[in-house]
């Protein structure tokens, strides 16, 4: 399963890139609200630290306007994916990037039913949000088991990308179920790497050795 990172912080993504942890970036106009920055800036940096898909979302209402925003955003790099919401316009301007060659990610999706029309329309990632969905009382990972059954009932290449997730069993659920990617907030990533056993192991190692030291000095 790929990993993305779901952020528009540039130090956090260059941090987790450096580990060769993150296949690519997800970015929404709430990120980059918390980066502070540019949009146009940020992507243009955040496109020469990983060389994977970066998602990078369009704002118009209508299929006009977001294919107009999809031009423009592509022009900055060729693994910018053109992030555009799960509507009827948002579908038509899907069909229409996907004519063109512009990978695109269908986001704010929240039913099967909304992952299907993303496929047919040619989409090259769909974004179920699961914890918005668990948030309000619904089971956001049983949308993306039934998300992967019904794309490989018929064949779909659409990927689906785990979105709005909220922590590490998230993660893991989503790979059992063979999601093709989770895009995660980089704090859900450093907490996938915490194991107290890694902790007390290192501390134990680490003091055996200081002992060790002190016999090779004998
Ligand atoms: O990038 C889209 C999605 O991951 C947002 O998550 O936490 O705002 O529900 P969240």
């Amino acid at each position: 399963m790929q990993i993305f990172a779901d952020t528009a912080d540039v130090e956090k993504i260059r941090e987790l890139n450096a580990m060769g942890v993150i296949d690519g970036v997800t970015t929404n106009p709430t990120l980059v609200m918390k980066a502070g920055r540019d949009f146009n800036e940020i992507l243009k940096e955040i496109t020469s630290i990983v060389d994977g898909p970066i998602s990078a979302e369009t704002v118009s209402s209508d299929a006009k306007g977001m294919i107009k925003e999809a031009a423009e955003l592509s022009k900055i790099h060729k693994n910018i994916v053109i992030k555009i919401v799960n509507t009827p316009e948002g579908l038509k301007a899907v069909k229409q990037l996907a004519g063109k060659g512009i990978k695109t990610n269908v986001t704010l999706t929240f039913s099967a039913n909304q992952a299907l029309l993303a496929a047919k329309a040619g989409a090259t990632y769909v974004s179920p949000f699961i914890g918005r969905l668990d948030d309000v009382g619904e089971d956001g990972m049983q949308v993306i088991r039934d998300i992967v059954q019904i794309y490989r009932n018929y064949g779909f290449k659409t990927k689906v990308l785990v979105a709005s997730v909220r922590g590490p069993l998230h993660v893991l659920e989503a790979a059992k179920i063979g999601a093709d990617a989770c895009t995660c907030p980089p704090e859900v990533i450093e907490k996938m790497f915490k194991h107290p056993l890694t902790d007390a192991g290192i501390k134990r190692f680490l003091e055996d050795w200081e002992k060790a030291r002190k016999n090779f000095k004998k």
